[in-house]
């Protein structure tokens, strides 16, 4: 079974994937590290962010050994994520990891913007997760105090705001949900109703209801 998870920045659903993923007993692969992982490549070597070769070949070179870093988490690399993940070629490089990485048994649960519409169109199950921007600002910035980062909430806003822009309004694997994906508003949900809800979601595609 493979389980598709997508959203916005900080909408939940990395820690949504990982949850569902223990709880089914499936892998899990939160794919903005693998953008986040290309960003950074090229922010330590240096390298403008506009130039797009350079980006495609660190996603050739890609080393998923080096996913754990907690640098990676950070806003500066997710923001270098974003400016990154917009070029079709390196979007083309990494389909294939991902795609295979969501074959392996027993099953898998793959959370990101383009799983459900590009990388698993035939995913068993697609949840859409959403939050108010101000909801997922307040939440970013309480993690990043609680790593020790200094963050101002309404810095951490503007940059939810103009990300999800530059996402969504992209030319290639654009932000948007699947035609038959359960959306999952988390707005006023603590993690375990999230969590909650989204295994109500994936249960009812089990019991072969069309919706919950
Ligand atoms: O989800 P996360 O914030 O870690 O993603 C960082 C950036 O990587 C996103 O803003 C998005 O531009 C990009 N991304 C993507 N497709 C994915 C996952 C992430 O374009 N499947």
């Amino acid at each position: 079974m493979i389980i598709a998870i997508d959203g916005p920045a900080a909408s939940g659903k990395g820690t949504l994937g990982k949850r569902l993923a223990a709880h089914y007993h499936f892998r899990h692969l939160d794919t903005g590290v693998i953008y986040r992982a290309v960003a950074k490549a090229l922010l330590d070597a240096r390298v403008d962010l506009a130039d797009e070769a350079a980006a495609v070949a660190a996603a050739m070179e890609l080393d998923p050994e080096k996913f754990g870093d907690p640098v990676l988490k950070t806003q500066a690399v997710g923001d270098a994520a974003s400016v990154v993940s917009a070029y079709p070629r390196v979007r083309a490089a990494l389909v294939t990891f991902q795609r295979q990485f969501a074959a392996e048994p027993p099953g898998a649960v793959l959370d990101g913007r383009d799983i459900g519409t590009v990388i698993c169109p035939d995913a068993d199950v697609k949840i859409f997760v959403i939050a108010a921007p101000e909801v997922r600002a307040r939440r970013r910035t309480l993690e990043a105090k609680a790593r020790g980062e200094a963050a101002d909430e309404a810095l951490v806003l503007a940059d939810i705001v103009r990300r999800d822009d530059r996402d969504k309004n992209r030319a290639v694997a654009p932000l948007r949900p699947a035609p038959d994906a359960h959306l999952l508003d988390n707005s006023h949900l603590d993690i375990e109703g999230g969590v909650r809800a989204a295994i109500a979601i994936v249960e009812a595609v089990r019991a072969g209801r069309q919706r919950v």
